[in-house]
């Protein structure tokens, strides 16, 4: 087994082609300064705010990330689809229908470090079909054996069921992240079993709209009760994520360390 102490750089939500480019652009500076062993990015908003397509995964994949997580927008492009179930490192929330295209495990291994990621939904104000608790459960088995680390991306809007599935996880894998809300929270800390935890990681994009939305749509729908199109916002983007440190024992952290990045453009075309 190996004992090598890896890092996993992760990534919330990337949101639309300002994302996409704060993301591109600001990695090489991360991986200089950080050198991450694994790079895990949420990209369930990378294709204009919703959803994912082949094109936008290979090139995520291609700029080095080993894994891309998901969420309630999964299937918003049809495109994806067979995407999904032909392509290891792309993951959907493991606690979808079986019927349901797409799966939430995969293991990666870079370094000699063998990291399982799973991804899964939280069951509050968000429709998965199955239940995440006994799901997590039945993952972390199914990793038995096969890995040295495991990240959980908890894909979430409440957060008492973040917190609690960090503490159902606590001791057991070495990091559970919380994404969904965009916003990031203060909360990142390693639990007392040692695993690394933050309720929400926040986004990739622009913080000068609402939750990636330009603010003055997103004002218009809440005050005129009218649809509005939606589109992404362009303003002030930053990459959000948290560095998390792996201990030399298997499944735990030493460290979880947030990064609030912003982004002026000047890193990338
Ligand atoms: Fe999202
Ligand atoms: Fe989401």
């Amino acid at each position: 087994m190996a004992e090598a102490p890896a890092t996993i750089l992760f990534v919330g939500d990337v949101v639309g082609g300002i994302g996409r480019r704060t993301l591109l652009g600001l990695l090489p500076t991360l991986r200089e300064r950080h050198d991450p062993t694994f790079v895990v990015v949420n990209g369930e908003n990378s294709a204009g705010g919703l959803g994912i397509t082949p094109k936008i995964a290979d090139e995520l994949f291609a700029a080095g990330v080993d894994v891309i997580t998901l969420g309630n927008h999964t299937y918003h492009r049809r495109e994806i689809i067979r995407y999904l179930d032909t392509h290891r490192e792309i993951l959907r929330p493991a606690n979808y229908l079986r019927s349901q295209p797409g799966h939430g495990t995969c293991v990666v291994e870079r370094d000699g470090v063998r990291l399982g990621v799973v991804n899964l939904s939280g069951n509050v104000f968000l429709n998965a079909g199955r239940a995440a608790f006994p799901e997590a459960d039945a993952a972390l088995h199914d990793l038995r054996d096969r890995v040295d680390h495991v990240l959980v991306d908890f894909h979430a809007e409440a957060t008492s069921e973040k917190v609690a599935m960090g503490w159902h996880l606590d001791g057991r894998v070495t990091a559970v992240v919380g994404t969904h809300t965009h916003v990031p929270t203060a909360d990142f800390r390693v639990l007392p079993g040692g695993t690394a935890y933050i309720s929400d990681v926040g986004m990739t994009g622009p913080r000068g709209g609402v939750i990636g939305v330009v603010k003055e749509q997103a004002i218009r729908s809440l005050a005129t009760h009218m649809s509005v199109r939606f589109e992404t916002s362009q303003e002030d983007p930053w990459l959000m994520g948290v560095l998390i440190r792996c201990s030399p024992q298997p499944r735990r952290a030493d460290a979880i360390e947030q990064l609030l990045v912003p982004w002026d453009g000047a890193e990338a075309g």
